[in-house]
């Protein structure tokens, strides 16, 4: 059987596999997501951190790094390649533990898919940025979950679609000043990287 379970449960029983099946991403996302993250930031955040795989291009260029994650485990391996950055287990999905206009640069790369309203982690964006900050993310086309297994369990990880166009009339009511790179279909999946900046 099936199982479907959420997030933390999930991604703790899926981290050591991680790397090993989604090392794909690095071949077609990880060179735009990097070329459009700022030369430097104070304070950098990152959502949904897993095991760190974009997250060293983001710690070099910080002063202070944060990563969050709900998953215990996906954090352990994320400590070999951000050495720097400060762990959080938290679930960042609607509140975030940071103070108002702290925060240079946020990043969330294939995060928001694991949520179920992607408007509460922009108004909470918009609050922990500082006036001119970044808020880098991605959305995939994704519309069914994949079946994962790990030993004899077989799962999917809950998750959610949102379309293009409902997640800029959020950025738009927000005021952010956004711009969208298209990763092509062929190379990848056809995500759609957001560069939106707090007015
Ligand atoms: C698809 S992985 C992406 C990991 C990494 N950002 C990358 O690009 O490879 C999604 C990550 O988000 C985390 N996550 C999902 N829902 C979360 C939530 N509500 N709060 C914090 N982390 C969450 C998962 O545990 C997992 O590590």
């Amino acid at each position: 059987m099936v199982k479907m379970v959420g997030s933390r449960e999930g991604y703790d029983l899926y981290a050591d596999s991680y790397s090993k099946d989604y090392r794909k991403l690095d071949s077609f996302d990880r060179a735009d997501f990097i070329r459009l993250l700022p030369d430097k930031a104070d304070v950098a955040v990152e959502l949904g951190i897993g095991d760190g795989r974009i997250s060293g291009e983001i710690e070099k260029r910080a002063n202070t790094f944060i990563g969050m994650d709900i998953s215990m485990n996906m954090l352990r391996n994320a400590v070999h390649r951000a050495p720097r950055a400060q762990l959080l287990q938290a679930n960042s999905g609607e509140d975030l533990p940071l103070k108002n206009e702290k925060v240079d640069l946020l990043v969330a790369a294939f995060f928001f898919v694991h949520l179920k309203d992607p408007g509460l982690i922009i108004a909470e964006a918009v609050r922990v940025l500082k006036p001119g900050g970044i808020f880098l993310f991605n959305l995939i086309p994704q519309r069914r979950e994949p079946e994962l297994k790990v030993g004899k369990k077989r799962f999917k990880i809950r998750s959610y679609y949102h379309s293009p166009p409902h997640v800029e009339k959020i950025l738009d009511y927000h005021w952010f000043n956004w711009e969208v790179t298209i990763v092509p279909e062929g190379k990848g999946w056809g995500s759609k990287i957001y560069r939106c900046q707090k007015t």
